[in-house]
């Protein structure tokens, strides 16, 4: 099949990209320097001379901070683009793929959320993620709606500068710093390769809608530095940050484990344990 992805040289982007053409599709890379997903009539243009099977949109202003301070641009980017990239698919009668986010939650459930459990986000980037949701249901194009949460990979996260949160710990570790991780956040930490592999189990997939895909089974970011360190056979100076302890300049959902119902009704769940998955990280690094 072809397959374009926007924003191909991010941490999601660049593994689906190589998991895609290691299946032989023939990928066309969209980077942002070349392909503006906000700049409509460039995009319509690109696309309607690409023609894909498959536009898959990993691209996102996602830095939960900027968000928060731009809501003009997390509203362009999170919301008009990729409602126009639906329409432009539906157009060109391409399946739609476009990346969400468990921060449409506001993590009061306590349980793993559904697909259709109520969506209520508490800051701008989750309420401009939640608006391209729902504005490329719209459209009426073939889309699927792809929740993740707590992304690593191999190549690092390009809105978040520097390291992932595996990197992080580890680098602490290695300088011989005390760590402190927060324990009252709850979240399922999805390896970048693993979305890319269950994503491309869905390019021929009929149905439309939300398709939650995260790692299987849940942790605090403490219990998942705790692991880092236990897998990695490192010595590390970690404790427990008091509830509190860091100062939160933007509200964030404390509980955001996703449920990934959606794949398992159709047998089509490929996401292993996150503690599998960090293994195979630690490996690969
Ligand atoms: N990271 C997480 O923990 C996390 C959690 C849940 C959901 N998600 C979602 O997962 C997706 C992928 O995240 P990621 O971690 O792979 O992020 P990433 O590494 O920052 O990748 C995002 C990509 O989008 C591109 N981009 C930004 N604005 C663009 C624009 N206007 N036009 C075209 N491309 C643009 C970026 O290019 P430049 O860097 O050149 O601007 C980058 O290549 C996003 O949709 C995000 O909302 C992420």
């Amino acid at each position: 099949m072809k397959v374009a992805v926007t924003g191909a040289n991010g941490q999601l982007g660049s593994d689906i990209c190589a998991v895609l053409r290691k299946e032989n599709h023939e990928v066309v890379e969209l980077n942002h320097d070349e392909f503006d997903i906000i700049n409509y009539e460039f995009v319509e243009r690109i696309l309607k001379d690409i023609k894909p099977d498959v536009l898959i949109n990993p691209a996102a202003y996602h830095h939960v901070e900027k968000c928060q301070n731009d809501a003009d641009m997390a509203f362009s980017v999170n919301a008009t683009a990729p409602f126009n990239m639906a329409k432009i698919c539906k157009e060109i009668n391409a399946l739609f793929i476009h990346i969400s986010t468990d921060y449409v939650f506001d993590g009061l459930k306590n349980a793993p959320y559904i697909e259709s459990d109520c969506a209520k986000p508490l800051n701008n980037y989750g309420i401009s993620k939640l608006a391209g949701e729902q504005m490329i249901a719209t459209t009426g194009c073939r889309h699927l709606i792809v929740r993740t949460s707590g992304l690593y990979g191999i190549n690092p996260c390009r809105a978040k500068g520097g390291k992932n949160f595996v990197e992080l710990m580890l680098s602490l570790a290695e300088a011989g710093k005390p760590i402190r991780v927060v324990d009252d956040e709850k979240v399922s930490p999805t390896f970048t390769l693993d979305l890319a592999r269950q994503i491309s189990q869905l390019l021929t997939i009929k149905d439309s809608g939300v398709c939650h895909a995260t790692a299987e089974d849940f942790c605090s970011w403490y219990e998942f530095a705790a692991a880092i360190f236990e897998f990695a056979k490192v010595d590390a100076n970690l404790s427990m940050a008091n509830p509190g302890e860091f100062a939160i300049k933007v509200n964030r959902p404390s509980y955001s484990v996703l449920e990934n119902q959606f794949l398992k009704t159709r047998n089509l769940n490929t996401m292993r344990s996150w503690k599998d998955s960090l293994r195979e990280y630690l490996i690969m690094r």
